[in-house]
């Protein structure tokens, strides 16, 4: 008989075609939110589970689920998973790079230029019948041309980001756990390897594009905050939790950087409210890899990570 498998939240219905095609499936298309304790009466039997960040997988489920063998996440980024319990308990575990790389790229690109130029305030202006008169300096905002862009994480996604500054004659100054290759560097549009203090000092627009660890938490708070230009930008399309939002909000709030573009937030989706009082800030519901083309490279990823790793033993994107 086939293995049994959990689709833990609702999924494009050719890709759970497919996985049925080799599995005993359960699905969600009804895209519940498993509580923990649901989550593992769900994983009862299941001998692998594709999952997405808001299914932890911690020592209490592996304890309680002895049968798992894999679990594929559909993201890239697998703050949700606790790796050092899976690889005790022998669990594979996958992801999801590469597919939504430059996709990510675009959205970041897009968040960090609608924040520079005030693109969505200026839309409420309008939307709020307050637009009577041409002003001389209306909804004037940071350019993105010519500045230097800050970034901070230059895993794939940030080198892909950087690429696109060329187009926009930036310099491009990076900081990163572990320096890129000469080669690397000069890929991604020439970058320099800063300290992150200098980063925070010198950037114009500052992007997150971290993966999310004990390591990453705060990595941006009132001290790195203070440090900006009053005049600078920073963009997170990486993980709530990397921004301190209660430093944030006192920043924008105080106008002591000029704005903030955040598609991640601490205790998503239940974000603090007071950022829908700010007008300095662009806000979007975590949606940076959301096109319709990568959002079914994804699916079909997790799919065939789960599908090679119960079958063969070997993932495609194994994390370890
Ligand atoms: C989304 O946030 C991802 O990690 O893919
Ligand atoms: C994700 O693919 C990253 O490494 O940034």
């Amino acid at each position: 008989s086939k293995p049994a498998i959990l689709i833990a939240r609702a999924i494009f219905p050719d890709v759970l075609h497919r996985l049925e095609q080799y599995f005993e499936v359960e699905s969600n298309q009804g895209d519940e939110i498993f509580s923990p304790e649901e989550l593992i009466r769900r994983l009862q039997g299941k001998e692998g589970a594709i999952v997405t960040g808001s299914s932890r997988i911690n020592a209490s489920v592996l304890a309680a689920c002895p049968q798992l063998k894999m679990v594929a996440n559909m993201a890239v980024g697998y703050d949700n998973l606790d790796v050092p319990a899976m690889q005790a308990a022998g669990v594979l575990a996958s992801n999801t790079p590469d597919v939504l790389t430059e996709t990510t790229a675009d959205f970041g690109w897009a968040l960090m230029m609608a924040t520079a130029r005030r693109i969505t305030e200026a839309e409420h202006f309008l939307r709020a019948g307050k637009w009577n008169k041409w002003h001389y300096d209306l909804m004037s905002g940071a350019d993105i041309h010519g500045s230097t862009l800050g970034i901070l994480g230059m895993g794939r996604i940030g080198q892909a980001i950087a690429r696109r500054a060329q187009g926009f004659g930036m310099e491009v100054m990076y900081h990163n756990r572990s320096r890129l290759s000469t080669e690397q560097e000069a890929q991604a549009n020439q970058a320099r390897y800063v300290s992150k203090q200098a980063l925070f000092e010198e950037a114009d627009h500052i992007i997150l594009v971290l993966p999310y660890s004990a390591a990453s938490h705060h990595a941006v708070g009132a001290e790195e905050l203070a440090m900006m230009k009053p005049t600078a930008t920073l963009t997170n399309i990486a993980r709530g939790g990397i921004v301190d939002d209660q430093a944030l909000i006192a920043a924008l709030r105080e106008r002591r950087i000029a704005a903030a573009g955040l598609d991640v937030f601490e205790n998503e989706p239940a974000f603090a409210p007071a950022f829908l009082k700010l007008d300095n800030v662009v806000l979007t519901p975590h949606i940076a890899s959301a096109s319709v083309k990568t959002r079914r490279a994804m699916a079909n990823c997790a799919a065939d990570n789960l599908i090679a790793g119960l079958l063969t033993g070997q993932a495609k994107n194994p994390l370890w």
